[in-house]
């Protein structure tokens, strides 16, 4: 009877620890192992709920002085509704692993941690943020491609020459907190419908109140609020994997 219990207490934790982690289906052996896990690219990405972002995130496992380790097993884990393919792989021969990284269907910001196992089999990782934009914050930042980018934001793209080198007063990025988080609703309101000049600052910045309806202005401060950096008190609620 005892041995009985013990077997299905036994076969009760194996199952429950299945489901918990489904992403750690058998994956490769790994062939060596590093000291550090390290962003290569692809965190602080941002894209509508419940899609992919558009690079993929990449990250590499060193050895203590910062060389790469090819080899070792890196996983990944996300809240609950973030895709990730693969969720866990060997790094390459530069020591880097590279995952598609699909966000919930939920607004905010989304944890991702890469972890790997050091010699001493101690975890190491690397937490990483990934912005999911919900509707509004999607349509404003649409708004902010097609109308403010080119002189708030310094680099060019093939689609867009930046005018920002152009501008005797230099405007911010939206992401740039400790000038943005200075300004409430009311004050992004004024600049973006009156121009500059309503908040006493430079004419360079044009009014939109006639190109712009209120709701997308709106649009445009729910953009601008969801990608602080580092995120404000109003950048939206924060996913974690869950127990962690
Ligand atoms: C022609 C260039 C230009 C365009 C286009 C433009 N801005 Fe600006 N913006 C400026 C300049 C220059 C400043 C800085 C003014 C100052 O500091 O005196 C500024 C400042 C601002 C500020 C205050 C924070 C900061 O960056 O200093 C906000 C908010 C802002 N702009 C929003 C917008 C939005 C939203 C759009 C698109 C609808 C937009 N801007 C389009 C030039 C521009």
């Amino acid at each position: 009877m005892k041995v009985y219990i013990a077997f299905l207490l036994g076969f009760v934790m194996l199952g429950t620890s299945c489901s918990r982690k489904s992403a750690s289906a058998p994956g490769p052996t790994p062939t060596a192992v590093g000291a550090a896990i390290v962003e290569s690219s692809g965190g602080k990405q941002f894209a509508q709920t419940g899609s992919l972002l558009p690079q993929p995130l990449i990250v590499q496992v060193n050895d203590a002085q910062g060389t790469a380790i090819p080899g070792a097993l890196v996983e990944f884990a996300a809240p609950p509704g973030v895709t990730l393919d693969p969720p866990s792989a060997l790094s390459d021969s530069s020591g880097q692993v590279t995952t598609n990284v699909s966000l919930g269907g939920m607004a905010g910001r989304y944890q991702i941690t890469a972890f790997t196992l050091d010699k001493s089999h101690n975890k190491v990782e690397l937490k990483l943020e990934e912005i999911a934009l919900g509707y509004r914050q999607t349509l404003g930042r649409r708004l902010n491609d097609q109308y403010c980018d080119r002189c708030h934001n310094s680099e060019s793209t093939v689609e867009r020459v930046s005018n920002y080198d152009n501008l005797e007063v230099k405007p911010h990025p939206f992401s740039e907190k400790a000038t943005l988080s200075k300004l409430t609703d009311a004050d992004l309101n004024a600049i973006i419908t009156n121009g500059g000049p309503a908040l006493q600052k430079s004419a360079l910045m044009p009014a939109w109140g006639n190109t712009l309806s209120k709701s997308e202005i709106q649009a445009l401060i729910a953009y601008i609020r969801a990608v602080s950096d580092p995120p404000s008190r109003d950048s939206g609620p924060l996913y974690s994997e869950t127990g962690h």
